[in-house]
């Protein structure tokens, strides 16, 4: 199949990449490079030793869509391109909604005038907001809490209109919880500008010593040690999802929603020490205050993807934290 993937040179999208040319996909990659750097895609090249199509562009170029989906016989989109950091999109949230949710609609536009049928997107354990309970279900309440996450809402909300509208139409909605780790390579992995705002890529930049300590943000919360509790999946886990997801819904008609997560809840503080563990780092840290807008704890159920997905994740926490100190290792400024 050809399959359209925006935002294939990010985080999650090159990783994806590695495994949709691996199943034997034909990739076509369109990146604005906003937050991302070319070379993820060489790196991606390297591993696989396969070719893709590498277009440089905004998915809010409706001009560029039309070529796109007139040139190549596109059969499904995998939809990563956003913007994801939650502080930023509460200082320009009318960005965020102009990157996410209007490119959203132009790109559904495109896919419905050239009658591309299946579209899997990159959603988020955030519109869950601050769950009444754990795990996570699909069919908990939805509440974000910030721009970021309210955008994802409205992306969701579109598709299940747009699927509504139209009964060939097949949408998939990936609810992901904490992606973490690198491909096993150590090529390919996060690479966060500026300071890191996520906890894995914030601890392997102490543990490399680019940061003197990790502040922990809170150790009064609900949750056995005090500190928050999140569902860490690695990010190879969660590529291999879209591959599953690809599999098992490509044309399938309807709005389709799943959590990808490992359904274990881990510590701040059981993160640290394993880190340290794994990879014999010491981890200065010191207790700081609550970051506004945190949640005590949040993880995943994962049993409708296991049973309807035919996928779960394989990866423990000590391979999230070997796979990410390798990386940070081998590429301590990422991939400049
Ligand atoms: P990322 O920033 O590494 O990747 C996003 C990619 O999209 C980047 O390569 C960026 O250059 C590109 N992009 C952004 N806006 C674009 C536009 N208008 N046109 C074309 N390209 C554009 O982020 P990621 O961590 O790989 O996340 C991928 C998706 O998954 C995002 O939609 C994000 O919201 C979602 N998500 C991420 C996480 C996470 O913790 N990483 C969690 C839940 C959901
Ligand atoms: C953040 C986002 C969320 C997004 C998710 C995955 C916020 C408020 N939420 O959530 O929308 O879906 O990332 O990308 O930004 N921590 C520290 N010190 C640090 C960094 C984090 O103690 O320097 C703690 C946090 O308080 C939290 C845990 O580590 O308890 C995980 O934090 P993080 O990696 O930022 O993920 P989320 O809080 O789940």
């Amino acid at each position: 199949m050809n399959i359209l993937v925006t935002g294939g040179a990010g985080y999650i999208g090159s990783h994806t990449c590695v495994e949709l040319l691996n199943a034997g996909e034909q990739v076509i990659v369109l990146d604005n490079f906003s937050n991302a750097k070319p070379e993820a895609l060489n790196r991606v090249i390297n591993i696989t030793g396969q070719q893709m199509i590498t277009i440089e562009g905004d998915i809010r170029d409706a001009a560029l869509l039309e070529t796109i989906f007139s040139q190549h016989n596109i059969d499904a989109v995998l939809h990563f391109a956003g913007l994801k950091a939650v502080g930023e999109s509460t200082m320009d949230p009318l960005n965020y909604y102009d990157n996410n949710v209007n490119g959203s609609l132009c790109l559904l536009r495109a896919m419905q005038k050239h009658g591309v049928k299946t579209l899997i997107f990159s959603s988020s354990a955030t519109v869950y907001g601050d769950p009444d309970s754990v795990p996570i279900f699909e069919s908990s309440p939805l509440r974000a809490t910030n721009p970021y996450g309210q955008t994802k809402l409205v992306i969701e909300l579109m598709c299940q209109h747009w699927v509504e509208s139209n009964s060939e139409v097949s949408v998939t909605l990936l609810r992901y919880f904490n992606p973490v780790g690198a491909h096993d390579s150590g090529t390919l992995g996060e690479d966060p500008q500026g300071v890191p705002s996520n906890l894995m890529p914030f601890i392997a930049q102490v543990a490399v010593g680019k940061r003197k300590s990790l502040s922990i943000f809170g150790d009064d919360y609900d949750t056995p040690d005090g500190t928050g509790v999140r569902d860490y999946i690695h990010v190879v886990d969660l590529a291999q999802g879209h591959v599953a997801a690809l599999k098992q819904r490509n044309e399938q008609a309807g709005c389709h929603v799943f959590n990808l997560g490992t359904g274990q809840g881990v510590s701040v503080l059981e993160m640290v020490t394993e880190f340290s563990k794994v990879t014999g780092q010491d981890i200065p840290y010191q207790i700081a205050a609550r970051r506004p807008g945190d949640i005590a704890q949040c993880y995943a159920s994962s049993q409708r993807a296991r049973l309807e997905l035919d996928w779960s994740s394989k990866r423990e926490l000590q391979q999230m934290i070997a796979d990410t100190w390798h990386w940070q290792r081998l590429n301590p400024d990422g991939y400049v």
